[in-house]
């Protein structure tokens, strides 16, 4: 039954009535419009159908019935996009998911910050590097991080070019998630060198072979395991910040079975805590879209505004319509985050709690790195766990930046790295990343948060 509008003026163009943050300043016009016409034209990523599953999975974790992992790149990058990158950044995230559903005995919904993470915002429009003032870095939809005219100038070619890329990622994500490599035969090879040899990575082991006990005690049971698809494969989805407008307006299509309107960019898209305004482009574009969608939100949000943010995005109060990110930072969010959670509750609204314990812990390292610490990232998750806890609110999910590779960028956690270990393998596009080692570690203990 088609949804009547509840917004009757909302198009995927509406946005453009409204003030735009963060948006780049494109020097091209014809070219911006050569790109969007491209866009328009070009097949959708994912299905009205797989949003909607994605949303009902989600209304399973606002009745506390299951738990959201969303992780993937802060921002993924033209130069590193090779199927091993990919299928490891899977790996981890899979073993994430067992590390949390063996140990925590919930479900988990699994969504990738992949296949169209590619714009960033900043706070500031520019850089200056001695007497030479450029655009900041935007992401590679926008422009490249090379520190030269012509590498900074925003350039709308990259929003095809950011549509192909994650057209080829999220071809290679079907393949894996339903092609076998996600089957749970296959757990132990989730396990990737650098992390088996570590305790976490033992840990992990350990689990697996239970989970291969498990299934061959099935198996003698007489349970036709072939017969059981949710062995065999899994549900990935796709996310993205809905950043640069233009590109998730030429992406957004019209469902022909229910008549609504998602934005076939990705499963679900959010905005970010710098481009929430409530009377704001970003909000407008989102509140017309049927996909499940996301809003940051940080410590300068008050709980009248996240009322209003839920207002905006969820009128009809649907559950698993709308996730709330709070990145607060530990220090502040045993503050913040009560009365936010007091306020939306009251207004009996449906949201899935979801913590980014990584944003509000960024700081600059002497030697000039932006980096994070594991322990600070896990303090800010405990003090979610114990909010929400003491709120009655269900802690509904992990939202984090990680790689499966052997990266330096976080400091802390077992391995230690320390400040001078930056340097040695620092190769984010954008904000450090958690490696496969910390992330599995930090699955372990958040897992033990559930379970308590
Ligand atoms: C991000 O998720 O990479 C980001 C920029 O987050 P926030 O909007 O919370 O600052
Ligand atoms: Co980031």
């Amino acid at each position: 039954m088609p949804s009547p509008p509840e917004n009757s003026s909302w198009s995927a163009a509406s946005w453009r009535k409204f003030p735009a943050a963060q948006q780049p300043d494109w020097p091209d016009a014809d070219a911006l419009k050569q790109a969007e016409a491209r866009l328009s034209t070009l097949p959708p990523l994912v299905f009205a159908g797989e949003a909607r599953l994605l949303t009902a999975q989600l209304a399973e974790v606002v009745d506390g019935n299951a738990f959201l992992l969303q992780a993937g790149d802060c921002a993924e990058s033209f130069a590193e996009f090779t199927a091993d990158s990919i299928r490891d950044k899977l790996k981890i995230i899979l073993q994430m998911a067992v590390a949390l559903t063996y140990a925590a005995g919930v479900p988990v919904v699994k969504l990738g910050r992949i296949a169209g993470q590619f714009a960033k915002p900043r706070s500031a429009d520019t850089e200056r590097v001695g007497e030479v003032e450029l655009p900041s870095f935007r992401g590679h939809m926008v422009n490249d991080e090379a520190f030269d005219v012509e590498a900074r100038t925003p350039d709308p070619a990259r929003l095809v070019a950011a549509y192909q890329q994650s057209a080829s990622t999220l071809n290679l994500l079907r393949a894996f998630t339903k092609g076998g490599f996600a089957d749970l035969s296959q757990v132990h090879l989730w396990n990737q060198q650098f992390v088996a040899s570590s305790a976490e990575g033992q840990r992990y082991e350990r689990i697996a072979s239970e989970i291969d006990r498990a299934l061959r005690f099935m198996a003698a049971c007489g349970i036709d395991l072939g017969a059981e698809e949710s062995l065999h494969e899994v549900d990935f989805f796709t996310s993205h910040e809905a950043l640069v407008l233009p590109y998730e307006e030429c992406l957004t299509r019209q469902d022909s079975i229910t008549g609504d309107w998602y934005d076939c960019s990705a499963h679900m898209v959010w905005v970010g805590d710098r481009t929430r305004q409530l009377d704001g482009a970003h909000l407008e574009f989102l509140s017309g879209i049927h996909n499940p969608v996301g809003a940051k939100i940080g410590p300068s949000c008050s709980p009248r505004e996240a009322v209003a943010i839920c207002d905006r995005l969820n009128p009809d109060r649907v559950p698993g319509r709308l996730t709330l990110i709070t990145r607060f930072g530990a220090e502040r969010i045993a503050d913040v985050l009560p009365p936010i959670v007091r306020a939306v509750e009251a207004e009996g609204h449906p949201v899935v709690w979801t913590c980014d314990p990584m944003h509000g812990n960024t700081f600059t390292s002497e030697s000039g790195r932006k980096t994070r610490r594991f322990e600070e990232i896990l303090a800010e998750l405990r003090s979610f766990f114990d909010v929400h806890r003491e709120e009655g609110t269900w802690p509904g999910g992990l939202h984090i930046e990680l790689t499966g590779d052997d990266v330096t960028e976080c400091l802390g956690g077992a391995e230690e790295i320390l400040e001078v270990d930056l340097e040695a393998r620092y190769t984010t596009a954008c904000d450090p990343r958690l490696n496969g080692r910390q992330a599995l570690d930090l699955a372990f203990r958040v897992a033990e948060f559930l379970r308590s």
